[in-house]
């Protein structure tokens, strides 16, 4: 049995089996023919998620494979169609990449916490049973990966990070100080920031909330600037390696991006901060703060001086976008794997799905 942590985030879609991890753009796109693929992309194939999936019948082009060749590519930043549209796709490709072909796993997996109720049934439904995949890498080799999933737990987005913090490899809990705070999490990610409360390992409602704060209102900013300078209008998932490298090449002019996005990330941090410290007005008895997911690293420096509280430091050599899905996949042995000692059992207010 493989425990796998599964995040299908609105920006990249995550996966993990605690010893390899597979992350990719959840962009979806329409598969065509690539002449001389060969000598054009192995450069940049290495140990990269493969891409090019066939999933029920139907053929795909996924993240930056999509984003480079499909002539028709999608991405969404609304929760019903990403779950509708996109989510099974992604998922079975991120899993197809990870999984030995013949297994069966279960599955942890996360929604942001105004979705969770909603889409907690559909996201298990979607996930559950027997699924085939067929791959097809840079160079053109062909491999099918049939695997079961024969249980799913969806949690609350941001207590990925917490388990992550808490659990080692095994999902026993190795930090205790999660068993007796109060700890506040801030995850930001593309789309969305989730705040949520972990009090003394459980889910707190009043404390806990959606925004619509994600990495991608800073990158609007930074696209309406450009638009208006360049007249090109630049895709959001497109954005991201030129913010960090702090320039853009449109049409051949460079463009520079570091003080529009210093500003955009200011204003961002601001929105963050004023949210959550109002939110947790009440809770002046939080013992430590934990901001996480991509954009809070990105964030951080702009953030943490925002933020009422003590903050718990996260390793800052670890990809930040990985917190979650990490965290999902330790929680799953925790749940999950018999040689486990048994445990305190963190709650998240979570259901399960079995088959
Ligand atoms: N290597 C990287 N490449 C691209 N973005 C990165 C990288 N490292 C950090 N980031 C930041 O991570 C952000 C995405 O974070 P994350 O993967 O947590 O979002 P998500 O989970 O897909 O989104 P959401 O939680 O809204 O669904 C990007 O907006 C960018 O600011
Ligand atoms: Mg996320």
């Amino acid at each position: 049995m493989e425990y796998i942590g599964l995040d299908i985030g609105f920006g990249f879609t995550k996966v993990t089996n605690g010893n390899e991890s597979k992350v990719f753009k959840s962009v979806v796109g329409e598969a065509n023919e690539i002449q001389f693929q060969d000598s054009l992309i192995k450069a940049v194939g290495g140990d990269g998620p493969v891409l090019h999936a066939e999933i029920e019948g139907s053929t795909y082009f996924l993240g930056e494979l999509a984003e480079r060749q499909s002539a028709v590519r999608s991405f969404t930043l609304d929760q019903n169609q990403l779950m509708s549209r996109y989510a099974k796709t992604l998922a079975l490709t991120a899993l197809a990449n990870i999984v030995e072909d013949g297994n069966a796993i279960r599955v942890v997996t996360g929604l942001p916490i105004n979705a969770y109720r909603r889409h907690k049934d559909d996201l298990a439904q979607l996930l559950m049973g027997k699924h085939c995949v067929r791959l097809t890498n840079v160079v053109g080799e062909e491999r099918e990966v049939n695997f079961t999933i024969d249980r799913v737990r969806v949690i609350p987005q941001p207590f990925g990070s917490v388990f992550n913090l808490m659990l080692n490899d095994l999902g026993k809990v190795t930090d205790r100080r999660f068993l007796e705070e109060k700890v506040g999490i801030i995850d930001v990610g593309f789309r969305t920031a989730d705040y949520t409360i972990c009090d003394r390992t459980q889910y707190s409602e009043r404390g806990s909330r959606t925004s619509d704060a994600g990495i991608s209102q800073a990158f609007k900013i930074i696209a309406g600037a450009l638009q208006e300078k360049s007249g090109v209008n630049v895709e959001l998932y497109r954005l991201y390696e030129a913010v960090e490298r702090g320039s853009i090449k449109i049409r051949g002019k460079n463009f520079g991006l570091k003080r529009i996005t210093e500003q955009a990330m200011t204003q961002l941090a601001g929105q963050i901060a004023s949210d959550v410290n109002g939110l947790w007005a009440d809770d002046w008895d939080i013992d430590h703060v934990v901001i996480t997911g991509g954009g809070g690293g990105a964030l951080k420096t702009f953030l943490e001086p925002l933020i009422e509280g003590e903050m718990l430091a996260i390793e800052s050599s670890t990809d930040m976008r990985l917190n979650n899905v990490f965290g999902y996949r330790k929680y799953a042995a925790h749940l999950w794997d018999r040689a486990g000692q048994p445990q305190a059992a963190p709650e998240a207010g979570a259901e399960e799905a079995t088959g």
